[in-house]
């Protein structure tokens, strides 16, 4: 392409910065982070955020609700949808290691509008990750601390508890978390690091122990039969597949595992996260693609094991829908073993809320180096060389958000998210294969273009087993995301500048 060229293709809504240009970009040493994380790091980083709300709050409502002891095939359902988006993500994170995931992804390949558009998409998914994150801890907390008789009042209990309005415990934890960013990314991966040891030996005892209590009868049937809703389900609660194709909408059956496949997808939400985090490894092109299908496995295995486990140990229709790891443990009479779990818990969702910030934030930081957002964000501190403004601003947000919101309704918002940058990752592999033949790619995705079609098709199926009011809020937020990109991105695009600049 000449150069008189350049600035034409350059100037519109799918313009594209270049593989090089986004690599360039991190190494001024302005808006540069540092390179210190090592494959282990990223595993540990990985294996630290998926693990949390997902497999202790939502296994027991989703067995209880939807799947029955199939649970553990939904848990393989969403599995298989991460890992064929996984090995998408591993060849994007290993071509294109700089911060801010799908969206720096799109950037270098489909291009501007589709990049923002993920971006502002990424934007929900962590930040909303964040918040459901911080108040399935409080409830954790809350019941640790009823456990020695400590009671908070009950206003100060958050909004899915009747009487209470704010909750200050998720609203303290997002502050807090955000002081540890703010201080670095070594010190918060070494946090990181002694929590995840905690969780996962939680997990392992809740699996060794449980098998211990299990009677065979509780998995029969493990395919409970379709069945009618309670009250049964009309308009836009129902799942969007069967509003789209008029099924008569059932709970259980096939069909239920498929709709808690989409629900317990939350517990698989994480492993891009670690693709983040690119930027600041110190061999991306080698460790990335190690850490993101590392920590995957791990967490699916672990996730088809609890599942077979806590519904083998208690009847499905009697499991908790609150605390159903501790609590079927509870039931089988060892409370112990229930203290042990619940502070694990509690434990080990402190890390999954701060990688979900740290997602976030580098997300923000890294439409912000890009002009998308002010790029007022994107300075980093001088001493602790982390994009301090981003963080702080949206942990206060974040901390509000989780103060005030109740979290059902927001899991859901954050899963049909996190599929869309699923859906644009693997669109952009295809295309960077084409437009960027040349690139070296330390990590190849396989079967190229069968395989980011597979995974756009079971994203895109997962997506339709998400409520029709999902579909609403994330329609309304994208437009949101238009508004603002046409109003403030697209003029300020240090990419489009470059191109106007060059015109003259
Ligand atoms: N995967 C994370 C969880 O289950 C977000 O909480």
């Amino acid at each position: 392409m000449s150069t008189d060229q350049q600035p034409r293709a350059n100037s519109g809504l799918f313009r594209t910065k270049s593989v090089e240009q986004s690599i360039r970009d991190t190494e001024e040493p302005e808006h540069a982070l540092k390179k210190s994380l090592s494959a282990w790091d990223l595993t540990v980083f990985g294996v630290g955020v998926i693990i949390g709300t997902g497999i202790f709050v939502l296994t027991g409502k989703v067995a209880k609700e939807n799947a029955g002891p199939a649970t553990a095939l939904a848990f393989v359902a969403a599995g298989i949808v991460c890992a064929l988006a996984a090995l998408c993500y591993a060849e994007f994170a290993s071509t294109v290691p700089v911060a801010g995931s799908a969206y720096t992804f799109a950037y270098a390949s489909i291009g501007e509008l589709p990049a923002w558009i993920i971006g502002w998409d990424l934007v929900l998914e962590f930040a909303l990750g964040t918040a459901v994150v911080a108040v399935g801890w409080s409830g954790y907390v809350r019941s640790l601390m009823d456990n020695i008789g400590w009671h908070l009042p009950a206003s100060l209990e958050g909004p899915d508890i009747p009487g209470g309005t704010f909750d200050i415990l998720a609203f303290l934890l997002v502050l807090v978390l955000t002081v540890v960013l703010v201080l670095g990314m070594k010190l918060s991966a070494r946090i990181t690091a002694v929590v995840v040891a905690i969780k996962v030996t939680v997990v392992m005892i809740v699996i060794v122990a449980g098998l211990f209590f299990i009677v065979g009868d509780n998995y029969k049937p493990f395919i409970p039969p379709a069945v009618s809703p309670p009250g049964g389900t009309s308009g836009w609660d129902s799942p969007m597949v069967q509003l789209i194709f008029g099924y008569e909408p059932t709970n259980f059956g096939v069909m239920g595992i498929f709709t808690a496949a989409s629900v317990v997808f939350f517990a698989f939400i994480g492993f891009d996260v670690v693709a983040t985090a690119a930027e600041e490894t110190k061999l991306p092109q080698r460790d990335m693609p190690r850490g993101i299908l590392g920590s995957l496995l791990i967490c699916t295995v672990l996730y088809v094991a609890v599942a077979l486990v806590v519904t083998g140990m208690q009847h499905y229709t009697e499991l908790s829908v609150s605390a159903p790891l501790a609590d079927a443990f509870k039931a089988a009479g060892h409370p112990f073993y229930a203290g042990v779990i619940s502070f694990g818990a509690a434990v080990g969702l402190t890390t999954v809320c701060l990688i979900l910030l740290l997602g976030q934030t580098r997300v923000f930081f890294a439409m912000s180096r890009d002009g998308l957002l002010p790029r007022f964000f994107s300075v980093t501190h001088p001493k602790f060389k982390t994009p301090y403004r981003p963080t702080i601003l949206l942990g206060v947000i974040i901390a509000i958000v989780a103060g005030f919101t109740s979290i059902n309704e927001l899991a859901t918002l954050v899963n049909i998210g996190t599929l869309f940058a699923f859906v644009v990752v693997a669109i952009g592999v295809m295309v960077l294969r084409r437009t960027r033949p040349d690139l070296p790619r330390a990590f190849r995705t396989p079967w190229v273009p069968v395989l980011p079609i597979l995974s756009i098709a079971a994203s895109v199926w997962l997506m339709l087993n998400l409520p029709g009011e999902t579909w609403f809020r994330f329609a309304v937020w994208m437009v949101i995301g238009f508004v603002v990109y046409f109003l403030y991105g697209r003029r300020h695009s240090r990419l489009g500048r470059q191109g106007r600049d060059a015109q003259y």
